[in-house]
């Protein structure tokens, strides 16, 4: 291209661009040898490679607004179950448990064994200078990696096999499992079964309802909160989604689970036998939709 009279010379662009095809930013090796097969990498091929960038970018930005995100139910931060990473941290987290990466080798487990790893993976480029490209011609580069590849399943599988073998034992059921069983139990019930929905706040209803002082007065407050959202106890904004005037006037009297019979606690705190009849008809009318 470079010479005699720029002016008359015809400019070239890339592709159907108006970025002009030039010699390069850096002047590519001379690749003559394979003619039409080379090119420069700025801008020619930079340029390309931002179109299909650019249409992947839209395509994953499609699919995330036509899908969103399935939320379960939130984790529960009092549940007694084992945590346990994602999948494709498994071999890591089964990898700490080892002796010589654990307890007093710990430092030699997380910033030993990795810092090598990692170190030589930055340094490979200078240490693996061979022009060889085919895997089997490059035995040590490929046996590290096939070492790590059955490293990482073996480790995968150990953590995953351990972690079922300590649920059954224990008797547990997985946090993830107990989640879903939630949900489908509240889609039988034609509830919401995602937390994105269950996040919107539920109103207290009847906010002015003397209900709501008879509540505070029998101290059903000490454990479901001054605001209903539960401490301690559940929140018992939206209870009457699950619970009628009949199972809620039974709890108070009967208890539930950790929760002690009440009707007592409440008469004793001045409520007669028909303020608790309102204050459960009033907590039946506590429901998340109106
Ligand atoms: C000592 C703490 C405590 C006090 C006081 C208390 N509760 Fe509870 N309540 C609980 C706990 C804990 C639960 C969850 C029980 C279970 O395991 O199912 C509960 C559950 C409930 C439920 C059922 C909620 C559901 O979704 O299953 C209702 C209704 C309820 N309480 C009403 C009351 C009322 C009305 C009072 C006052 C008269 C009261 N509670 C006082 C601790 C308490």
């Amino acid at each position: 291209m470079a010479h005699g009279d720029n002016s008359k010379e015809k400019i070239v662009y890339v592709g159907d661009s108006r970025v002009r095809r030039g010699s390069g930013f850096i002047t590519p090796p001379d690749y003559t040898a394979y003619p039409g097969k080379s090119e420069a990498f700025i801008p020619n091929f930079l340029l390309k490679e931002w179109m299909v960038g650019v249409v992947v970018l839209v395509g994953i930005l499609v699919l995330t607004i036509s899908e969103p995100a399935p939320l379960g139910f939130p984790a529960n931060a009092n549940a007694t179950v084992i945590p346990i990473p994602d999948w494709y941290f498994l071999f890591l987290y089964q990898y700490l448990k080892l002796p010589y990466a654990s307890g007093d080798y710990i430092v030699l487990g997380t910033l030993g064994v990795t810092g090598v790893a990692f170190g030589s993976l930055l340094l490979a480029p200078f240490l693996d200078t061979g022009r060889e490209r085919r895997f089997y011609r490059r035995p040590i580069a490929s046996s590290l990696m096939f070492l790590s590849l059955i490293a990482i399943v073996y480790l995968t599988n150990t953590a995953w096999t351990e972690y079922k073998h300590e649920m059954a034992e224990t008797g547990q059921i997985p946090e993830d499992v107990q989640r879903e069983e939630k949900a489908a139990e509240n889609k039988a019930k034609g509830l919401p079964t995602t937390s994105a929905v269950q996040a919107k706040e539920i109103a207290i209803v009847d906010k002015d309802d003397p209900a709501m002082a008879l509540f505070k007065q029998a101290t059903c407050v000490t454990c479901h909160a001054v605001d209903m959202k539960g401490a301690g106890g559940p929140s018992l904004r939206g209870v009457g989604d699950t619970h009628d005037k009949e199972a809620i006037l039974a709890i108070i009297k009967n208890g539930q689970g950790q929760m002690p019979p009440m009707q007592d606690t409440a008469m004793a705190a001045g409520l007669s036998e028909q303020d608790i009849d309102s204050l459960a008809t009033w907590l039946a009318k506590q429901k998340s939709e109106q």
